[in-house]
């Protein structure tokens, strides 16, 4: 079986890069992780690429004059390391209609709310003031518009009456580990695809639950 070749695009933690890491570690997973790629020096995410003895790249925003200059290099980065998919794991430079032209359908996100609810950054502050009894995580393709494309994957977490932001934030992390590999596995395995924004083909009946390692998958 031939493996799909991931493109991970990070700035900080990783620890959805991680969770990628560990799945792909595990015998028969689809998918492998060929190049990992941060837009900022010496985060921990790189470590833990590195501790892999996976292929790093830092690209920082900064060095370049402007922003197609700093998402070509990061696009040449990706065609010549051969990805299929790019999954942005904690990614926070907003990425422009340069680059999305170039890998749309073939980009995907994690994002810390059950979308279309919360886009944009404080996710988990702006549930709870709403009231909202659940937060969650979504994995959706990349669209010029913010935490907007097509959704793949979404997973509910209850709010607590007395939550904090940094607890509520913990146990939504907790499933995005599991929602991130889950949506790659379903990607490689075709359950998944994309065509003009929406995707086109689920077979919902026999997709497995979420979950790593289906067996069903695997053989
Ligand atoms: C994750 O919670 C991810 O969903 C969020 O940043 C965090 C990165 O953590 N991404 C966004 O908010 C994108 N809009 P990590 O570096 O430990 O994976």
């Amino acid at each position: 079986m031939r493996k799909l070749k991931l493109g991970v695009q990070i700035s900080g933690r990783g620890s959805n890069l991680q969770a990628l890491i560990d799945a792909c570690a595990q015998e028969n997973f689809p998918a492998e992780i060929t190049l990992v790629i941060s837009n900022v020096e010496g985060v921990e995410g790189l470590a833990k690429a590195q501790a892999a003895n996976i292929r790093t790249l830092t690209i920082p925003h900064k060095s370049f004059p402007n922003k197609e200059a700093f998402e070509e290099a990061i696009d040449d980065a990706h065609q010549k390391a051969g990805i299929d998919l790019i999954c942005l794991a904690g990614f926070m430079r907003v990425i422009s209609p340069y680059l999305i032209s170039r890998w749309r359908g073939k980009m995907i996100n994690i994002h810390p709310s059950l979308l279309p609810a919360f886009p944009g950054p404080h996710t988990h502050q702006r549930a709870m003031d709403a009231g909202a009894l659940f937060s969650g995580c979504t994995v959706h393709y990349v669209e010029e518009e913010v935490d907007a494309g097509a959704i793949i994957v979404q997973a509910p977490v209850p709010i607590k009456p007395d939550d904090t932001e940094s607890e509520l934030a913990a146990r939504v992390l907790a499933i995005e580990h599991k929602l991130y590999p889950y949506a790659v596995q379903l990607i490689a395995c075709g359950f998944i695809r994309y065509q003009d924004g929406k995707i086109i083909s689920k077979d919902t009946d026999s997709m497995p639950p979420i979950g790593l390692l289906n067996p069903a998958l695997l053989s």
